[in-house]
């Protein structure tokens, strides 16, 4: 598997190694992506976990949703080209294995808040269902930025915990 992916993405490997501008712009237009998609999640999910009732739920999933969208999308292009700057290293990390099986299931939470939301009715068990979705979105979507910074690390940080 390592194989085939090292051949097929070799040339895109080779020119991105080559080129000296190509890692500070995948990194911070990476790092664009996560500030766009953290900071629209933040006045989301304020509101879905009702510290803030200035407007209606479905009024600001519509706003601020498609934003998180579109820094995903931003996301996951540039993290392509990280990745594919040093395939092999990326294949073998445990920290971003488990970035990437996070990013599934938090897209799969936010598809399900998104339905729940646009139902549009607001009882209490509905509005606890969301905050409780939302809870566990923000937290998901913490710990994949904390991951990202950490895959770099990942060798030290298994030192440390396994010995
Ligand atoms: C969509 C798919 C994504 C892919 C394929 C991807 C891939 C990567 C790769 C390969 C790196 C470089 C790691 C290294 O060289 O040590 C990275 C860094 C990082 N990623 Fe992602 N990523 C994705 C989405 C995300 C998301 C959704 C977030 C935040 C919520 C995120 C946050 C970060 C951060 C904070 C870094 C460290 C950047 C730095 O230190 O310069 N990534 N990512």
């Amino acid at each position: 598997m390592q194989q085939l992916v090292r051949d097929w993405l070799g040339p895109l490997t080779t020119l991105l190694r080559e080129a000296a501008w190509s890692m500070p712009l995948g990194q911070g237009l990476h790092l664009l992506g996560v500030s766009l998609l953290l900071g629209a999640g933040a006045l989301l999910y304020r509101r879905l976990l009702r510290s803030s009732h200035s407007e209606p739920a479905a009024a600001v999933l519509e706003r601020l949703l498609p934003w998180m969208w579109i820094a995903l999308g931003l996301l996951a292009v540039t993290g392509f080209v990280l990745f594919s700057a040093e395939p092999a290293r990326m294949m073998r990390s445990p920290v971003f294995r488990t970035k990437l099986a996070l990013l599934a299931l938090v897209i799969v939470l936010t598809l399900l808040l998104q339905r729940r939301v646009r139902q549009g009715r607001e009882t209490p068990e509905i509005g606890n269902a969301i905050a409780k979705l939302a809870g566990v979105s923000l937290t998901l979507w913490l710990a994949i930025a904390a991951s990202g910074r950490l895959i770099g690390y990942d060798r030290r940080l298994l030192d440390y915990f396994f010995g």
